[in-house]
């Protein structure tokens, strides 16, 4: 039943136009995840070269990362998440979208997350977080907590963790580390998806 309705949802995004990201990309970055058991939605910020060449998200180093600490904390990238990004197709040199590229792809945004309608959202570093949250609190400060934010109409679970990108720059797993407190997040975000 979500499949069908993600699957009409991802045939429109193949012929988006909206935005110029439209003219450079090789593929729309959809999703990847089991829709139908996934008790939560991830979303990052945005395709780069290797998921734009593939039509998946993170698949590039930060991804092989993020797959790394998933299984740290138990969590299954198939089973447990779907995965998105605030926009479907790679900015030109991986900058940040703008806010016009975000707001005319979040139309499909919003309707993957009114069709899978997961238990918890993560916002997976800063640009997600911006996406959904007003208050201009640095991820640094606000990751970890289970924020109550109102998408489309229904309150939801929402925890921001750091990106993965991030992670890359650091390698210790000390105590109060990047990486340190990233495994926490999901161990956190692990309880919240298996009650
Ligand atoms: N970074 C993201 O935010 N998303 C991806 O899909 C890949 C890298």
């Amino acid at each position: 039943m979500k499949e069908k309705k993600l699957e009409e949802l991802k045939s429109e995004c193949q012929n988006c136009m909206r935005c110029e990201l439209g003219k450079t990309r090789i593929n729309v970055v959809f999703s990847d995840g089991n829709p139908e058991t996934s008790k939560a939605i991830l979303i990052g910020e945005a395709p780069g070269e290797n998921e734009d060449k593939t039509g998946t998200p993170f698949v590039g180093r930060a991804g092989k990362l993020l797959n790394e600490f998933l299984e740290k904390a138990g969590i299954s990238r198939a089973e447990d998440l779907y995965i998105i990004n605030t926009v479907k197709c790679r900015p030109p040199q991986n900058r940040v979208p703008s806010d016009e590229e975000k707001n005319l792809c979040s139309e499909y945004l919003l309707k993957q997350i009114d069709i899978v309608n997961p238990d918890v959202i993560i916002f997976c570093g800063s640009t997600a977080l911006k996406s959904f949250y007003s208050k201009k609190i640095p991820i640094s400060k606000i990751r970890g907590e289970i924020l109550e934010i109102e998408i489309n109409g229904k309150t939801r679970k929402c925890v921001p963790i750091f990106h993965p990108s991030y992670l890359l720059r650091y390698h210790s797993l000390e105590e109060g580390s990047p990486r340190y407190l990233m495994l926490k997040d999901l161990e956190k975000i692990k309880t919240l998806i298996s009650k």
